[in-house]
């Protein structure tokens, strides 16, 4: 057997080359060789406050980028949240096991409610949301970018509670998988933060859909230095190795090799090559995205992806009820 993976994107827009890079590229190379679970966690959306319509729109429109990058729904599962509702279910069990300083501490959760007047109480219970969406498909191993490292973590911790508490192996403890390279994509405007849509600037960040004219000045208009040597040096060239690592993921080739190419070569070719690889990385998926967009296939898919998700999820929630005490 297979060894399980599951992961999950908010249908919050257009995501951006942060999410292909950190995650959405590893859905793809992963899912021959793992039983892999794609969700589209639309009701972690709700967390802060969403325009319906557009909340309706992007969910869809995840779909549909989760089958241009290559997902193959015969292969890997893909489904909504709110088509099973065993998360939610789940989650109320996880929550009442989980301490509200391990949620305050959350960094998170710490940001986001500083960017909001009003703060729900979603925002603060989010992780264990997340935590229902792993175990109740047995995921062994959960794709993510860095950002996510402590989510991951809650969610061992409350697996290793949970079996202490009714007995072992009644749940799997998952294990975070990083890319090799940009597990946490910056911002081309300011290498010391993460790469985000929510982010004002628009020249900080790629999104998938973007046409081939805006990546190439965003790319050449990253923010550098002016030392005008191509070298991984994370501390004093935090932009150049930002470029470095997404030239890397992309192109498959290792740092040394790239570095060892553009060396002292200044950053003109350097910045070129990687506009014009990011472009051709893209240009394929956007095509494939506006057809199936439009297809019809798109619903059946998510139709069935959710029965195969309700039948998986609702035999581990079961077992989660029967070891609480819930039934009669
Ligand atoms: P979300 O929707 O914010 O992001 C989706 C994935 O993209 C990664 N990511 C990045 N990776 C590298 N560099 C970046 N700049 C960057 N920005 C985002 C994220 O780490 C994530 O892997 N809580 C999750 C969604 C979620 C989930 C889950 C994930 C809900 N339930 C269960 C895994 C398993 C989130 O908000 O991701």
């Amino acid at each position: 057997m297979k060894p399980t993976i599951f992961s999950g994107v908010q249908p919050t827009g257009i995501p951006t080359l942060g999410n292909y890079i950190g995650a959405m590229k590893g859905f793809v190379d992963l899912q021959h060789d793992y039983d892999a679970t794609y969700c589209i966690v639309n009701q972690h959306a709700l967390t802060v406050p969403k325009d319906p319509a557009k909340l309706k729109k992007q969910t869809l429109q995840l779909a549909a980028l989760y089958l241009a990058l290559g997902i193959d729904p015969n292969v890997a599962n893909i489904f909504v949240q709110s088509d099973v509702p065993a998360h939610s279910q789940a989650a109320w069990m996880v929550m009442c096991m989980t301490g509200l300083g391990e949620l305050e501490r959350m960094t998170q959760f710490k940001d986001k409610a500083a960017k909001q007047e009003s703060v729900g109480a979603g925002l603060l219970v989010y992780p264990p949301l997340m935590v229902a969406d792993i175990i109740l498909y047995d995921a062994q191993y959960v794709p993510v970018g860095d950002d996510q490292k402590q989510h991951i973590e809650l969610t061992r911790n409350f697996v290793d509670r949970f079996n202490a508490r009714f007995g072992d192996d009644i749940l799997i403890k998952p294990e975070a998988i990083f890319p090799k390279a940009g597990s946490r994509v910056k911002s081309l405007q300011d290498p010391l933060s993460k790469m985000s849509k929510s982010d004002k600037n628009e020249k900080s960040f790629i999104l998938l859909l973007d046409e081939p004219k805006a990546i190439t000045k965003k790319i050449k208009g990253a923010v550098t230095d002016s030392l005008g040597i191509v070298k991984y040096d994370e501390e004093n060239q935090p932009g150049v190795a930002n470029l470095l690592n997404i030239f890397s993921s992309l192109s498959g080739r290792t740092i040394e090799d790239l570095v060892e190419d553009y060396g002292d070569t200044g950053y003109g070719r350097f910045k070129g090559d990687l506009a014009e690889l990011v472009v051709d990385t893209l240009a394929p998926i956007q095509e494939r995205y506006q057809k199936l967009l439009v297809s019809d296939d798109l619903r059946d898919i998510l139709h069935t992806g959710a029965q195969r998700a309700n039948e998986k999820a609702s035999v581990t929630l079961a077992r989660m009820e029967k070891a609480m005490g819930i039934g009669y």
